[in-house]
């Protein structure tokens, strides 16, 4: 099959493992027989340097063309203003919103050969298996009013607005519900409805839904204690639904279990149909100025977000499999980057560690 991928690659360290998710997919490409086109463009400060804005409308045609987008990171220090919110980090949320992708997938499955490079112990890390399902395009990342005002009454004031309507509130739920359903029938919903009207309103609209779903058990839990629940006995989850600033914290929070950030991938879906659906990929990790230019960091993440597209955006099944596994194969034979480096074992570089998932790939061992 041919696809047309978007790839925007973004900032610092983006461009570095963006170019490894693709190596691994052409070695996907030649080993299955399918063609992938590469359509390149820039976003955030690569933008700014070339354009004078974060996002043209260009780039989202760009990506709307495409049966996928791959995204490395976007944003960073050199376009920092002082008082003001950086613009070159205003490019991704607006390219989610833009492109209606309100459904984020983020899968907690630890590598079996990283057990030990969590602080968490083993036989807990041993246990995890599960999907985060974040709102992605609305609550206080984008609501209304939001400033620094610089003359209020007793200095300056800063404000910020978490919304949600019940429409957008329950796409998401309802994506949650039906992804709970492919998996174990569990769905945990987080909120923190003790304080906040939205999260009154989202704990409603969970429990009304779950009279639609009867197979699915519907739990409710405050943004806290799973907090908690999340170091403690994260094996007890599986399906976990929640708004955008609680899925980004704690997503961070649960990489842990993987050994580092640089292992968790994610797909952001105008929520799951049935067959292909259009979707953007990219690691939940940012820009990671500190170890740009080094060919240092870990790839892998942008990898397992290339499978996630495999299987959501091209069908690919075998082939999202495939990658996965030479992850894990690459892993197990001892081959690691700094970030989950453990004694004993071979600390590679970013391309190095692209091309032997690639190899992996290829060669089928
Ligand atoms: C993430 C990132 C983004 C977010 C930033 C880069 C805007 O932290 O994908 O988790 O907050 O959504
Ligand atoms: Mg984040």
């Amino acid at each position: 099959m041919e696809f047309n991928i978007a790839v925007l690659p973004g900032d610092y360290i983006g461009p570095e493992v963006v170019a490894e998710g693709v190596k691994v997919v052409d070695a996907v490409a030649k080993r299955y027989g399918h063609r992938f086109n590469w359509q390149y463009d820039v976003i955030g400060g690569a933008s700014i340097d070339k354009y004078g804005v974060p996002l043209r409308q260009e780039a989202i045609d760009l990506c709307r063309k495409c049966d996928a987008v791959l995204f490395g990171a976007a944003g960073g220090p050199k376009w920092d203003r002082p008082g003001k919110r950086n613009p070159s980090d205003t490019a991704l949320p607006k390219l989610r919103r833009a492109l209606d992708l309100y459904a984020n997938l983020r899968v907690f499955k630890p590598s079996p050969a990283l057990a030990n490079a969590s602080t968490v112990k083993p036989e807990v890390v041993r246990s995890v298996d599960f999907i985060m399902v974040r709102e992605l395009t609305g609550g206080i990342y984008f609501g209304e009013p939001r400033a620094i005002i610089e003359d209020a009454p007793g200095g300056r004031r800063a404000v910020n607005t978490m919304t949600y309507t019940e429409a957008e509130t329950e796409r998401l739920l309802r994506t949650a519900f039906a992804l709970a359903r492919k998996r174990s029938k569990r769905l945990l919903s987080i909120d923190k409805a003790n304080v906040l009207e939205c999260s009154v309103l989202w704990r409603q609209t969970a429990t009304r839904l779950a009279q639609e779903y009867p197979d699915v058990e519907l739990r409710h839990m405050y943004v806290d204690a799973a907090a908690m629940t999340l170091m403690r006995s994260p094996g007890s989850l599986d399906v976990i639904a929640l708004e955008n600033l609680f899925g980004d914290i704690l997503s961070d929070e649960a990489a842990v279990l993987l050994g580092s950030l640089g292992m968790a991938p994610s797909a952001s879906l105008p929520g799951l149909s049935e067959g292909r659906t259009f979707g953007l990929y990219e690691p939940i990790h940012g820009s990671d100025p500190a170890q740009a230019g080094k060919d240092a960091d870990n790839p892998i993440a942008t990898i397992l977000s290339t499978a996630l597209m495999l299987h959501y955006s091209c069908g690919l099944d075998a082939e999202a499999r495939a990658v996965e596994d030479a992850v894990n194969r690459v892993l197990e034979r001892g081959y690691r980057t700094w970030d989950i480096m453990e004694k004993g074992k071979r600390q590679i570089g970013t391309r190095e560690m692209g091309s032997l998932i690639a190899e992996a790939v290829a060669t089928g061992n």
